[in-house]
């Protein structure tokens, strides 16, 4: 019997749900192997399949091949001889950018694999237990990227917030710190900002050690191998960023409650919301992900009643444009 997804007569089979979504994975596939190899770097000017080929030391047609699934995928575009980055891809392909992108993917493909490997393993359960470090790095290059829109778009929505990052004292709580991306962003962001963050992993604690001193920032950002519910400073930091999505349902009271007492009066504690209600693939897809995260589907009530009950007494819904996600924030009022 034929499986073929554009026969319409063709009956609605596992098989043929396989076909449909093998594609998704594929072109994935294609996609991050074009990252790893610099398939994508190589295109960001115009150039024949025969000249990147031989600059990657891969096979032509293979790359041709590639280079054909991006065209599809809107990657690229192409024209008698030569391929290139499309125009609306380019922001995303351009140097630095293209390090986030691959990230991503690493990010993406590591997590979906230890998935599977847990499955097998009759492992499956709730939390973030990686321990790949290209995992773990590529997390925290992501954390990094996404200092930037947090900067752009979220603090500025924060009465206050940006006026305490500057003073010569400002301090931010980095809670759930991993790769350390997080805290280096905002320490190049903001000049004076000392971080302490938080890490009770081994592997992601050692990762930050040494992205800390890579980045010349051991002065200033003081890295704790320790979980949230050890932190007992009072009235210290301005600003705190939270990764509640990591963190189960009996730590988040108190992760709250913590970082609470540990905000100075009229400092923040920010986060984002990841729940997407609704029995559509692409929303049953990321509270899968967010339970195998840790945390669970949260929505920005969920989040808010938490906040409330720790002493929280002021909640913003951010708006984040270049990011996925929205964001949520609460107040420690005077
Ligand atoms: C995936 S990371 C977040 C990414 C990070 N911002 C970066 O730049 O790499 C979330 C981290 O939260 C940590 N974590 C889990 N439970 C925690 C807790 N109770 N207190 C503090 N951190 C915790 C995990 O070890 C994990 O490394």
């Amino acid at each position: 019997m034929s499986t073929d997804p554009s026969r319409p007569d063709t009956p609605d089979t596992l098989r043929r749900r396989i076909a449909e979504h093998s594609s998704s994975a594929w072109a994935l596939s294609t996609l991050r192997a074009a990252a790893e190899c610099g398939l994508l770097e190589r295109l960001r000017e115009p150039s024949s399949i025969r000249h990147v080929a031989s600059a990657l030391s891969a096979d032509a047609q293979v790359v041709e091949r590639m280079a054909d699934v991006l065209v599809a995928m809107g990657v690229l575009d192409r024209d008698d001889e030569r391929y290139w980055i499309s125009e609306a891809m380019a922001p995303q392909c351009a140097p630095g950018a293209v390090d986030v992108l691959r990230a991503d993917l690493r990010a993406l493909f590591g997590q979906s694999a230890r998935f599977v490997e847990d499955a097998r393993r009759g492992e499956l359960a709730p939390g973030w237990r990686h321990t790949d470090p290209e995992l773990i790095d590529a997390q925290g290059v992501i954390s990094q990227a996404t200092t930037g829109p947090v900067v752009r778009f979220a603090l500025p929505q924060l009465p206050g917030a940006l006026d305490r990052l500057a003073e010569p004292d400002a301090a931010v709580l980095d809670v759930g710190a991993g790769a350390a991306g997080f805290s280096i962003g905002i320490c190049r962001a903001f000049p004076n900002v000392r971080v302490v963050g938080l890490e009770p992993g081994d592997v992601p604690y050692t990762a930050a050690v040494r992205n800390v001193l890579a980045a010349g920032l051991e002065g200033r950002i003081e890295l704790r191998k320790q979980p949230v519910e050890a932190l007992d400073e009072r009235e210290a930091f301005d600003v705190s960023y939270m990764a509640q999505m990591f963190f189960p349902d009996r730590v988040l009271g108190e992760c709250f409650a913590r970082v609470h007492a540990a905000l100075r009066p009229g400092g923040w504690v920010m986060t984002a919301v990841v729940h997407q209600p609704g029995s559509d693939l692409v929303p049953a897809l990321s509270r899968l992900k967010v339970t195998l995260w840790g945390g669970g589907p949260r929505s920005f009530e969920d989040l808010e009643r938490a906040a409330r009950r720790a002493g929280f007494a002021e909640f913003v819904r951010m708006e984040m444009p270049g990011t996925v996600l929205p964001g949520f924030a609460a107040r420690r009022t005077w």
